[in-house]
């Protein structure tokens, strides 16, 4: 911003103040930055980029979405951590991010219960437990005892420690008892591309990473880790039908820095809850096997609750599964 222009900046704020306008009334005044903690292309970003389009339009400024992969996602939120909260640098962590995190990061420089303003839930989507094409197991039940087999010498892809592929890819490992090689990865979007190439063995996946790729036959699905088969994949089992009873629901959220002002973060809880009403985005999460949160889950204190019921849960679970990094 040019000198003239935070003079200018300057002066409509204090003459703002003066009349009595909130500070923030003409709020957003110029594009929004979104951190997206992990590679382009992933659940994550794909989700960001969703909702970041639409809140634009309801806006009048674009959401520019900035990946910043690393660390399991922790890396790229504790920026957005950091960043002023003047409603220009916002964020879209995730279970992993916003929940997990504190178990595997003793030393994590954010509390995702207090050094967030919370704006709203994004999404929830089912696990997919999803391997290379040719591996040779024709069910979950086949592909269970090849794990068991053959752990040792195949490789489990997530998107770095404390990700959701990383966290529910360790309850499915610990509770079969599977000792694979992890590799991680800044982002399922390129965990997957590795899979479809035959690199690495498995991935516990969010359903809208895998979904084209498990109707284009490039990757095997097992089963969808979720009381309900996915409208988009009919013929695969859920994991209870297949024999398993693991489950693990993974969900997407914006959060900004702690300390915004409340119109700034109403006005982005708002865009955000009006374009989880929009049928176009209705549509395009039933094709990606996600859901929107219901209205008394969204806002704030939605997301506020989640993240502290999530981090009650998974964070013991997580400290007894993994080491801590
Ligand atoms: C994860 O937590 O696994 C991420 O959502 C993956 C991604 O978005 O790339």
């Amino acid at each position: 911003m040019t000198k003239f222009q935070l003079t200018l900046r300057g002066m409509v704020l204090s003459a703002a103040l003066f009349v009595g306008l909130p500070a923030f009334a003409q709020y957003p005044d110029k594009p929004i930055t979104v951190i997206v903690p992990f590679a382009a292309g992933g659940p994550t970003d794909v989700v960001a980029r969703l909702v970041g389009e639409h809140m634009s339009r309801t806006l009048g400024q674009q959401l520019v979405v900035e990946n910043v992969g690393g660390a399991g996602g922790s890396t790229g939120m504790t920026r957005v951590a950091g960043a002023a909260p003047d409603g220009y640098t916002i964020g879209m962590g995730n279970m992993g991010t916003q929940s997990a995190a504190p178990a595997l990061y003793p030393n994590l420089k954010y509390d995702p219960a207090k050094s967030f303003d919370q704006i709203g839930i994004a999404n929830f989507t089912p696990q997919a437990i999803v391997a290379k094409k040719d591996t040779p197991a024709k069910d979950l039940k086949e592909f269970l005892a090849y794990l068991k087999a053959n752990s040792s010498k195949l490789t489990y892809g997530h998107a770095g420690v404390g990700s959701i592929s990383h966290v529910s890819g360790t309850l499915f490992n610990s509770k079969y008892e599977l000792k694979p090689a992890l590799v991680a990865y800044r982002g399922t979007g390129p965990a997957l591309t590795d899979l479809v190439g035959g690199q690495i063995d498995y991935i516990v996946d969010q359903s809208l990473n895998v979904i084209p790729q498990i109707k284009g036959g490039t990757i095997k699905a097992y089963a969808i880790a979720a009381p309900e088969r996915l409208k988009e994949l009919p013929d695969v089992p859920t994991t209870k039908e297949a024999g398993s009873d693991f489950l693990f629901s993974a969900w997407n959220a914006m959060v900004g820095p702690k300390g915004m002002p409340k119109e700034v973060v109403d006005k982005l809880a708002s865009a955000l809850d009006k374009a989880l009403d929009d049928p176009a985005i209705i549509r395009r999460y039933e094709e990606l096997g996600s859901t929107a949160p219901k209205k008394d889950e969204r806002g704030p204190a939605g997301l506020q609750n989640l993240v502290e019921r999530e981090m009650a849960y998974i964070i013991p679970i997580m400290k007894a599964a993994a080491p801590a990094n």
